[in-house]
């Protein structure tokens, strides 16, 4: 798909359908987080795939909602704490560097059809036990993925003027 058309047809998908994912499109997925840009290319993530069949009480103790669990597979993105880059002022970049990934798993997932949503909003001590993660690592953020079971609603977004900033 041509890139603009990605961007504009990605939205947070709320409701997915039981058809299984490729292994093909799985792996397209997991190399376009692979080939992310990390801070000084230290690459301090881990991402679980999850397979949902047979998990999902499990799951819904991370995240309650029927979406999240309908589809084969929920991804999460950890962060290897102390092993990103930090900048002079002390700023850690290790979060910004799993949200590129998880991006850019999101807009490789739209390239194969497949639908999205992030979920930062999850038990934070349930993931952690489900995926049995020492303190190292810190789980940034979910999706689930999947193909949706109905159409994208309209995108509401701020207007450029009100973004964007132009210096000189
Ligand atoms: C960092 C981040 C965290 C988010 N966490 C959640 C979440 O916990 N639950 C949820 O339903 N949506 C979550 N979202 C989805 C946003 O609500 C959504 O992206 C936004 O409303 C714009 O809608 P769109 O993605 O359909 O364009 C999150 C999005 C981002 C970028």
């Amino acid at each position: 798909m041509e890139f603009q058309r990605v961007v504009a047809e990605r939205y947070s998908v709320r409701g997915y359908t039981q058809a299984t994912v490729g292994q093909d499109s799985l792996a397209r997925v997991l190399e376009a987080a692979r080939l992310a840009p990390t801070a000084t290319n230290r690459q301090p993530f881990r991402i679980y795939v999850i397979s949902t069949s047979g998990r999902e009480a499990e799951l819904r103790k991370i995240y309650d909602r029927d979406w999240f669990v309908q589809p084969p597979f929920v991804i999460c993105v950890c962060c290897l704490r102390n092993k990103g880059w930090v900048r002079g002022d002390g700023k850690d970049f290790g979060d910004i560097d799993c949200a590129i990934v998880m991006d850019h798993i999101v807009l490789a997932a739209t390239d194969e059809g497949l639908g999205t949503c992030w979920v930062a909003n999850f038990n934070v001590s349930e993931a952690r036990s489900f995926l049995g993660i020492s303190a190292d690592l810190e789980p940034i953020a979910f999706t689930p993925l999947g193909y949706p079971d109905k159409p994208p609603t309209e995108k509401r977004r701020k207007s450029l003027d009100e973004l964007v900033v132009m210096v000189g």
